[in-house]
């Protein structure tokens, strides 16, 4: 059978992005330009800047893209990008630089959703197996996924309020830690201990998560700590937020996989670097005969556009053709 090479475009938030993926799982070029040294000095993604550095970045990033692959846009088979959810300006620039290449090199145009893309991820480490059951935690979603079979999303339940991501990055805030402050708080709590305690979470739907409380009694214990004359421990502080919020994630796994029965559970999106997250769900599932456990590759769990291509090829399979009039959204659902 001929090989099939997509060319993926993602832009949805603070990484310009491009790739080449081979069959759907062969990563043949992958370029990523994160703005996180621009961003962090604001404490948080500023979309408009945002935006514009994507607009400065997407010409460049496709270039050495094709060049890393020794390709032109004309050996491709179709053009993939993120359409949606995201910041509007920034789907913006990389909806329209795949509808241009689309139209200039008549190639077809496949629209997907950035979630899809995380999960798809596992696909470059592992078989995917359905039913799938997949945590999906980064900076903007959190959600609980079932696939019972290829492209078929189904979601058990979401976040009432703040993303996982959003949460730690508020507290590293509080203990003074840059953004993006996840990768801080899973270090620093790997030097705390069990000291401090906060509230366990009960949301109304059993598979749904909140996080924003959790913020709340963080902000709380620091003014308690301070009134009684007492200076916070930020190494125990991390170390009770990480348990916390990992106890919340791994119950709703937990709970999810006794309903479901799924054959595969797997990790996506940014939070799912997280040390302790990836030891809890590996002992949880990792020695089991009835389901197996992927990961995604720490290189895909920030944002980039080989998962795109991994389920941009997936849903040309399936049909999915974008015309030239695409426009982003959003707030796309999955
Ligand atoms: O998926 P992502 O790049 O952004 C969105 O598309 O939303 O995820 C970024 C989020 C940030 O909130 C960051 O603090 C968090 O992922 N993050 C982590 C870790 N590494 C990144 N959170 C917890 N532990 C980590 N090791």
């Amino acid at each position: 059978m001929k090989d099939f090479y997509i060319l993926a475009i993602e832009s949805s938030c603070d990484e310009t992005a491009c790739a080449i993926v081979k069959n759907g799982k062969e990563v043949v070029s992958s370029v990523v330009s994160s703005q996180i040294d621009v961003h962090s000095r604001f404490g948080g993604v500023v979309p408009e800047i945002a935006s514009r550095m994507h607009i400065e970045n997407i010409s460049p990033v496709l270039l050495n893209c094709l060049k890393e692959a020794n390709m032109s846009v004309e050996d491709v088979d179709a053009i993939a990008v993120t359409y949606g959810p995201g910041l509007v300006g920034c789907l913006h620039v990389g909806v329209q630089a795949a509808k241009s290449l689309a139209w200039y090199y008549n190639k077809p145009l496949v629209p997907v959703h950035h979630l899809a893309g995380h999960i798809y991820a596992n696909a470059l480490v592992d078989e995917l197996q359905y039913p799938l059951l997949a945590l999906v935690v980064s900076g903007g979603n959190s959600e609980l996924v079932l696939l019972k079979e290829e492209f078929d999303f189904e979601i058990l339940g979401s976040t009432q309020d703040d993303a996982v991501g959003e949460a730690y990055d508020k507290v590293a805030r509080v203990v003074g830690m840059p953004y993006p402050g996840g990768v801080a708080i899973d270090k620093m709590s790997k030097l705390g201990k069990e000291h401090y305690k906060l509230p366990k979470v009960h949301t109304e739907e059993e598979l749904d998560f909140s996080f924003s409380g959790l913020k709340s009694s963080v902000l709380q214990l620091k003014a308690r700590e301070e009134k009684a004359g007492r200076e916070l421990n930020h190494e125990d502080l991390a170390y009770a937020f990480q348990h916390t919020v990992v106890d919340q994630l791994m119950d709703r796994v937990k709970k999810a996989f006794e309903i479901y029965h799924p054959k595969h559970v797997v990790l996506a999106g940014g939070v799912a670097a997280n040390s302790l997250l990836r030891q809890r769900m590996t002992e949880e599932f990792g020695n089991r005969d009835d389901v197996k456990v992927t990961l995604p590759p720490m290189s895909c769990c920030t944002d980039n556009a080989a998962m795109i291509g991994v389920i941009g090829t997936v849903a040309y399979n399936h049909g999915v053709r974008g015309s030239l009039d695409l426009g982003c959204d959003p707030s796309l659902e999955l």
